[in-house]
């Protein structure tokens, strides 16, 4: 009986560690790592190119054998590709249909040209790693904390990127530790333990076995933390561990109830779409009203809603009129999409393809 008992405790525990790690890199070293980058003279890059010495872009900075983009970008047919037992998600691919078998992160390709949809720098962030500055905006719109990030230096992670540590010069720096966290607790407290690597970003990630880093369906999708008291963004700190708060280091202008370069506050009648604000509508005359939201009621991938709750554990498909929160992804995507401004929908050429993310939530207006 006792070791039956043991036996049954040992499964349960060995369920828990596998369920508890499986958002952390696993396999042999070797496979991602070298120890003196060469072995009988062979250059032991794998995983995008390597620079004898130095640079931020050189992935010997942890003994790496590719870069960010090497291991995350590696432009093959699939969104999630395999090394050994890890499997790495994939932010810029050439697999399947647009948008519906993207990550949630987006495929920064949609900038290039991807699948006949031409090439654009107005579809999303051009990191350096592209090698295609933007033609137009050469500093983030709204830059309120004068970043110093140009459409020149802006990259993956650290100073001048979004993953990571915003105080780090450097992209493995920044994320130093992260791959080999535990994160199955994301608590924003470390950058392993940020949303995907954002730190001080809190939220749900979806790592199912099935969909891990999608967000195509309104049953398998993250989970954003929301506020609607999260207070300004710093430099290097996301207000209130919201998404929103992230995006707002460097696009501090943009966010919350409408922040002006002036510094000024807008108030209903809105001077920028809100964000950090339930979905309830205020009449001019201050009243709440819910009559404008009311029906959105099941979670759309097109536009979606973050939750006030540090970790949501309600239904996936149910939207919450009076509760859940507008964000800057209700209407943008984060690397790039096939889209101008990186919106999640043809907001420019609407009715084009049919898709008004606006009417997802103004119901009333649909
Ligand atoms: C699937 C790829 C992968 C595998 C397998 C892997 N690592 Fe890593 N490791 C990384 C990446 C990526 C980084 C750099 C980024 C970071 O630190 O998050 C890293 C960073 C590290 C670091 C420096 C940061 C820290 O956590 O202290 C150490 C040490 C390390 N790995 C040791 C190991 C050892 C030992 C093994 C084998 C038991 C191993 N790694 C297997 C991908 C991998
Ligand atoms: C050797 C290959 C390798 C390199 C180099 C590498 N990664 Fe990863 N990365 C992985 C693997 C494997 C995973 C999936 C395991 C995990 O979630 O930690 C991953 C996951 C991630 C995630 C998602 C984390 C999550 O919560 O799901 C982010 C973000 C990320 N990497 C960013 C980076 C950045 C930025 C760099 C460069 C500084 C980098 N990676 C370099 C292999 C790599
Ligand atoms: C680390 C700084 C940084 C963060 C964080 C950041 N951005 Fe940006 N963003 C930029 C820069 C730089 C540009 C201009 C260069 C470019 O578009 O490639 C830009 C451009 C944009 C554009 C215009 C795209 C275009 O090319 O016309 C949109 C939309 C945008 N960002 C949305 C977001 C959203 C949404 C978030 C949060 C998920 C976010 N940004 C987070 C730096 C940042
Ligand atoms: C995620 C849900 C959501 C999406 C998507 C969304 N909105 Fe809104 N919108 C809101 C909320 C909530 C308010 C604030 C209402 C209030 O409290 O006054 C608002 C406010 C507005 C206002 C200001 C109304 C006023 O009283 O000043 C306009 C105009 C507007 N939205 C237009 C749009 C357009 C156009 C789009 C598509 C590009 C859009 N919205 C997408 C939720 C959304
Ligand atoms: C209701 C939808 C909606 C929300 C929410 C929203 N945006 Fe936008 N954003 C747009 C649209 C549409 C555009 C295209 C320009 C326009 O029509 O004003 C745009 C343009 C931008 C641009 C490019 C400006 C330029 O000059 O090229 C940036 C940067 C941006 N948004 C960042 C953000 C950030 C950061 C947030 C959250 C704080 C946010 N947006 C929230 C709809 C939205």
């Amino acid at each position: 009986m006792k070791t039956l008992l043991f036996g049954i405790g040992f499964t349960l525990s060995a369920v828990v560690l596998v369920s508890m790690s499986q958002a952390r890199v696993t396999g042999e070293c070797v496979n991602c790592h070298t120890m003196h980058n060469s072995q009988a003279g062979q250059a032991m890059a794998t995983y995008g190119t390597s620079s004898p010495e130095g640079a931020d872009t050189d992935p010997k900075v942890d003994l790496l054998r590719g870069t960010c983009f090497g291991c995350h970008a590696q432009m093959t047919g699939e969104a999630i590709v395999t090394i050994g037992s890890s499997k790495i998600p994939q932010v810029f691919h050439n697999f399947g249909q647009p948008g519906a078998d993207d990550l949630a992160g987006g495929n920064f390709a949609y900038i290039t040209g991807y699948k006949g949809s031409g090439a654009s720098d107005a579809r999303g962030h051009n990191i350096v790693q592209l090698n295609r500055p933007d033609d137009t905006l050469s500093t983030p719109p709204g830059d309120q904390h004068a970043t110093g990030i140009t459409n020149f230096n802006l990259t993956c992670a650290g100073k001048y990127g979004c993953h990571g540590d915003r105080t780090v010069d450097g992209d493995y720096g920044a994320i130093n530790g992260a791959h080999h966290a535990n994160d199955s607790m994301v608590d924003g407290e470390t950058g392993g333990a940020s949303f995907r690597f954002l730190n001080g970003v809190k939220g749900v990630e979806n790592n199912g076995p099935a969909y891990p880093w999608q967000d195509y369906n309104q049953n398998h999708h993250n989970e954003y933390k929301g506020s609607t008291s999260p207070g300004i963004s710093g430099p290097t700190s996301p207000a209130g561990n919201t998404i929103s708060g992230l995006c707002a280091e460097c696009h501090g202008y943009y966010h919350g109830i409408s922040q002006d370069e002036t510094g000024e506050y807008g108030h209903t009648p809105w001077r920028r779409h809100p964000t950090d604000v339930v979905l309830e509508g205020t009449t001019h005359s201050g009243t709440k009203t819910l009559g404008e939201y009311v029906f959105y009621q099941t979670y759309d991938v097109v536009a979606p809603v973050a939750r006030p709750e540090d970790n949501y554990t309600g239904l996936p498909d149910e939207v919450r009129p009076g509760t859940d929160i507008v964000m800057c992804l209700s209407c943008h995507g984060a690397h790039a999409t096939n889209y101008f401004k990186l919106m999640r929908w043809d907001y420019r050429g609407w009715p084009g393809d049919g898709v008004n993310g606006c009417a997802v939530c103004h119901t009333s207006k649909d």
